[in-house]
This record gives C-alpha cells, sequence and structure tokens, in this order.
C-alpha cells in the first residue's frame, strides 16, 4: 500500500481561513476584534522566528496581535508583572508566554504558566484547563495534539474502536493526545522511553502518533499495512535537515495515511492558536460557559 499524505499545509490553510471568516462576520457585527498577547523574553533567535510567524498568521485571519518583549534579564517579578497586566487587560483574549524562558528563569516557567488565566491560555498549558481537558469540558487544548486530531479528521475515518499508539509522554503532546483519542473512543496505549517491546504495540497499531523526538525511530517493521501515521517529530538530521521522528519512505510504502516533516504537523500548530483564541474570546464574550 502506497500511503497518502495529509498536506498539513494545506489544512492548516483551511483553518486560517475559516478563521478569517469567523473574525470577519464578528467585525461585521460590530463585536470587537479578538486579540492575542505573546510575551517574548531574551533574545533566543528561533523563539524570535516562532512569534514572528504568529504575529504574521493572526494579521492573515484579522486577530489584533500584542507583543510584550522583555530583556533576557527580566526579573521574576517583572514578568509576573507583566502577565498580571495581560490578566486583568479585558482587551486581551490570550496570551502565550514563548518558551524556553530565558536560563535564569527557566526553571519557573511551570510557575508563570500556572499564573496565566486559564480562560486566556491559548496554549492549553494551564493546570485548571489539563483537568477540563480530563473531564471533556471545553478549554483551550495544547496547539500541537490539537492539530493532530484536526489531522486524522482529514482522513475521515471513524477513530472509534481503533487502537491508537502514541509514543512519548509529554505534557504538551503525549499526555493530551491520550485523552483527544479518548473523547474519539480510541484505544490508546501511551508509550514511553521506559516501554518493553515497543514494536509488538506498535506493530497492532491502527494509528501511530509518533512524538518522542528521534529520528527515524518508527521504521516500516513497526507499522501494521494500512495504518495511520501522524509524525510529530522534529528532528535534524547529520545533514541539518529537518526530519520527522518516521522512518518516512519505507514506512509510506505501508500505511494508508501519513504526514510529512516538514508540512505536517507544524503548520498545525500554528493555526490552532487562532482556533484556541477565538474559543478565549468566546468565553470572553459569554457564549461559552
Ligand atoms: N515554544 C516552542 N513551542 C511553543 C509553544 O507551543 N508554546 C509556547 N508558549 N512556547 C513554545
Amino acid at each position: 500500500m502506497t500511503a497518502r499524505i495529509i498536506d498539513g499545509k494545506q489544512v492548516s490553510r483551511k483553518v486560517k481561513e475559516e478563521v478569517k471568516a469567523r473574525v470577519a462576520a464578528l467585525a461585521a457585527e460590530g463585536r470587537r476584534q479578538p486579540c492575542l498577547a505573546v510575551i517574548l523574553a531574551g533574545d533566543d533567535p528561533a523563539s524570535a522566528i516562532y512569534v514572528r510567524n504568529k504575529q504574521k498568521v493572526c494579521a492573515f485571519s484579522g486577530i489584533q496581535s500584542m507583543m510584550k518583549r522583555l530583556p533576557a534579564d527580566v526579573s521574576e517579578t517583572e514578568l509576573q508583572e507583566v502577565i498580571k497586566e495581560l490578566n486583568e487587560d479585558p482587551a486581551v483574549d490570550g496570551i502565550l508566554l514563548q518558551l524556553p524562558l530565558p536560563e535564569a528563569l527557566r526553571s519557573l516557567e511551570p510557575t508563570f504558566l500556572e499564573q496565566i488565566s486559564p480562560d486566556k491560555d491559548v496554549d492549553g498549558f494551564h493546570p485548571i484547563n489539563i483537568g477540563r481537558l480530563a473531564l471533556g469540558l471545553p478549554a483551550p487544548v495544547a496547539c500541537t495534539p490539537f492539530g493532530v486530531m484536526r489531522l486524522l479528521e482529514e482522513c475521515g475515518e471513524s477513530l472509534e474502536g481503533k487502537l491508537a499508539v502514541v509514543i512519548g509522554r509529554s505534557h504538551t503532546v503525549g499526555k493530551p493526545m491520550l485523552q483527544l483519542l479518548l473523547q474519539k473512543n480510541a484505544t490508546v496505549i501511551v508509550t514511553h522511553s521506559r516501554t518493553k517491546d515497543l514494536a509488538t504495540l506498535t506493530r497492532q497499531a491502527d494509528v501511530i502518533i509518533a512524538a518522542l523526538g528521534k529520528a527515524h525511530f518508527v521504521t516500516a517493521d513497526m507499522v501494521k499495512d494500512g495504518a495511520i501515521v501522524i509524525d510529530v517529530g522534529i528532528n535534524r538530521d547529520e545533514d541539518g535537515k529537518v526530519t520527522g521522528d518516521v522512518d518516512f519512505g519505507p514506512v509510506s510504502e505501508k500505511a494508508a495515511y501519513i504526514t510529512t516533516v516538514p508540512g505536517g504537523v507544524g503548520p498545525m500548530t500554528i493555526a490552532m492558536l487562532l482556533e484556541n483564541t477565538l474559543l478565549c474570546y468566546a468565553m470572553h464574550e459569554g457564549n461559552i460557559e
């Protein structure tokens, strides 16, 4: 079987267009513009690029973006103050604290993330939102797993009763994937570095979500004919080329559906950030509890 490629660029374009249409409809009703605030502390070049891309996509969709740039030596109190100010600003719907923080504050990242008001938590990283997700209540969901679910929808196949094997148990991908797949009535196994005989599990899987961060880790002998394979990995190979966690060529000969890296999950992450900003907007405008 040769896999069909689930095109993340195309799906993300669709999501961005949908958001743009919804924002335009709000404007047409005379409603205020949704607003995303991004906090960027320090001068990590990769973070600066991510943030610029987020601003560009906001501009495309008509969402206002507000940038709070802080120096690399920003103090804990100063950062807390900025978060507090944005929490209290009724014009701000979403707050994104770009990670990683400068070295001196890195160990405090969970503390800062918890200070963001849960109804402005567009990353879905707040413990309350993680709890709400586990309970099946409306909540912003971490953008990457949210984007994976949107890509799975594109396959047009029900997940009910299917066996999904998630490789990687991170707070940002593996664990929310478990909840989201369960919501769709899949049977889910979350595996990790200590899992014994992983290949025996993945060979039975109807859906494989590879999110461990090791180039070409998922090989063809680990994949069942006709499986759906979603590659969340972003690694650099020996030549410096961006590559996923899946050995794409051979695996795409067996799978029914597969994503590429780049061009798969990556473009979805930013699109789902827009979705989350609109969800927070709806909560603030009283459309959602
Ligand atoms: N840095 C890299 N990816 C992310 C993300 O999804 N959210 C935040 N806040 N920071 C990041």
